[in-house]
């Protein structure tokens, strides 16, 4: 097995399979921005419904929103964004390009990119100033002074000012919690490395209300119980590890920070980040809103609950899958590509093949099975082309699972199940193939790339 991945195979991988294609390639492209292809779009529905299910279907104590991206443009004053949603930004006046000033040492020279920006003589940089990564928009059919607005940086602030809502109607009490999934968008100054940093990406944020005297043990709670929701679906342990964050690194609104990080080929970086918020988004909203944001029992007791939020995207956690998965070997005197990915973020589950794609007999029970299966799962049928190619095709899509019908199934009704990972094949009834596939999803799954 192999762990020498880096992003570019990712990438290379990404396109050639067809998950991701870099946006607006027939114009040139628009750099740091991507379209999901099928396999990309099955694998995001994925990740989406694996989170979706531990986060709400799977419990009673969280609801679910879908808030506008759009809002009130004095939400993002409120929630500080406005003021202080900034990175310090500096120019080069030689090559013209803008980097961070925080993030000199990850940036190259536009003109020698062998060196950081500043270190060669020719580098004029400008001072840094402070530079605001929400996108503006304008609402209504007049560009007017009060009609501007953002496109949200975060999905977080659409559940704070649902709260009481969501309080009065679903009639909830501390500790309980809101979440939401949808796109946010941050006009990045150093976007890059593939999917990891991008101006438009999909989060999935969760909101977690809880009498104050109780938050520190529910922001250890969840930093466990997302760590786990890692392991669960496969990543190695020693790829994962919980970096809390100094006071000094913390965003305004938070008492406590931990990022869980994944070691990405661009080395340890953030995959989630799980904070500790206090009461600041409640009281701040609660003050420019004039709207009371508090809890107050039946007993009289009142409070601003503090908030415990898991934030992710989708973007970071398909990346770290597929770095995790990648693995190239030799079998026989081939060389194949195998994403080793975990059955239930796969973006097939199985592929149902005739090993003959010309018979008739083939096909027609092939088809037969695909069309039973295919109303519970995520199923491909794939009848073109060498047997050997097919299944390298699936591998390298991360397909768990191929059935294939062959001559013997034409006499007695069993197929051949191949597991991706082991390669072993096994023959079982084609009446059974539906149990067969419910039960080994069931299974637990450790990578066989290890820990
Ligand atoms: N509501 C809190 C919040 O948004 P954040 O650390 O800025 O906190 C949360 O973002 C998560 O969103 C990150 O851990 C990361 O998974 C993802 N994320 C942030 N910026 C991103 C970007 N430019 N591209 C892809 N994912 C991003």
């Amino acid at each position: 097995m192999s762990d020498d991945v880096t992003m570019d195979k990712i990438v290379s991988l990404s396109r050639r399979r067809g998950f991701v294609f870099p946006s607006s390639e027939i114009y040139g492209g628009m750099g740091s921005t991507f379209d999901y292809g099928h396999y990309g779009v099955l694998m995001k529905n994925n990740i989406r419904e694996r989170w979706f299910e531990a986060m709400v279907r799977n419990r009673d104590d969280i609801v679910a929103i879908d808030s506008a991206v759009i809002l009130h443009p004095r939400v993002w004053e409120a929630s500080g964004h406005v003021a202080g949603f900034t990175d310090p930004l500096i120019d080069c006046r030689t090559c013209k390009l803008r980097f961070r000033a925080d993030k000199l040492e990850d940036s190259s020279c536009g003109r020698k990119p062998s060196k950081h920006p500043g270190e060669t003589p020719e580098c004029d940089l400008t001072e840094p100033r402070r530079f605001n990564l929400m996108f503006e928009t304008t609402v209504g059919a007049l560009q007017e002074e009060g009609s501007r607005a953002y496109l949200r940086p975060e999905t977080a602030q659409g559940i704070f000012i649902n709260f009481k809502n969501v309080l009065q109607i679903a009639r909830r009490k501390p500790p309980f919690g809101i979440a939401q999934i949808g796109k946010s968008f941050r006009n990045e100054i150093t976007p890059g490395n593939f999917l990891f940093r991008v101006r438009e990406f999909e989060q999935m944020e969760m909101e977690f209300f809880v009498p104050p005297d109780e938050a520190e043990k529910w922001y250890r709670y969840w930093i466990d119980e997302r760590l786990n929701w890692y392991r669960r679906y496969g990543l190695r342990d020693s790829k994962l590890r919980v970096r809390e964050h100094g006071p000094d690194e913390r965003s305004h609104y938070s008492q406590g920070t931990s990022d869980i990080e994944y070691d990405y080929p661009i080395g340890w970086s953030e995959l989630e980040g799980i904070a500790n918020r206090g009461d600041f988004d409640l009281t701040q909203h609660a003050e420019h809103s004039t709207t009371k944001l508090e809890y107050v029992g039946q007993d009289g007791e009142r409070y601003v609950p503090y908030v415990i939020e898991p934030a992710v995207s989708i973007e970071r956690i398909m990346v770290a899958l597929i770095v995790d998965a990648y693995d190239e070997e030799v079998v026989g005197e081939r060389e194949r590509t195998v994403l080793r990915l975990h059955p239930k973020m796969a973006p097939v589950t199985a592929a149902i093949l005739p090993l003959i794609g010309k018979s008739d007999e083939m096909v027609a029970k092939a088809r037969s099975l695909y069309e039973d299966l295919r109303r519970r799962h995520s199923v491909e049928y794939d009848d073109g082309g060498a047997i050997g190619r097919r299944y390298r095709r699936q591998d390298e899509i991360g397909t768990p699972w191929a059935f294939t019908v062959d001559e013997q199934t034409l006499q007695d009704d069993t197929v051949t199940v191949r597991d991706r990972d082991s390669l072993a094949q096994e023959r079982i009834p084609i009446a059974g193939v539906r149990d067969w596939l419910e039960d080994a999803l069931e299974r637990d799954w450790k990578s066989p790339k290890g820990n």
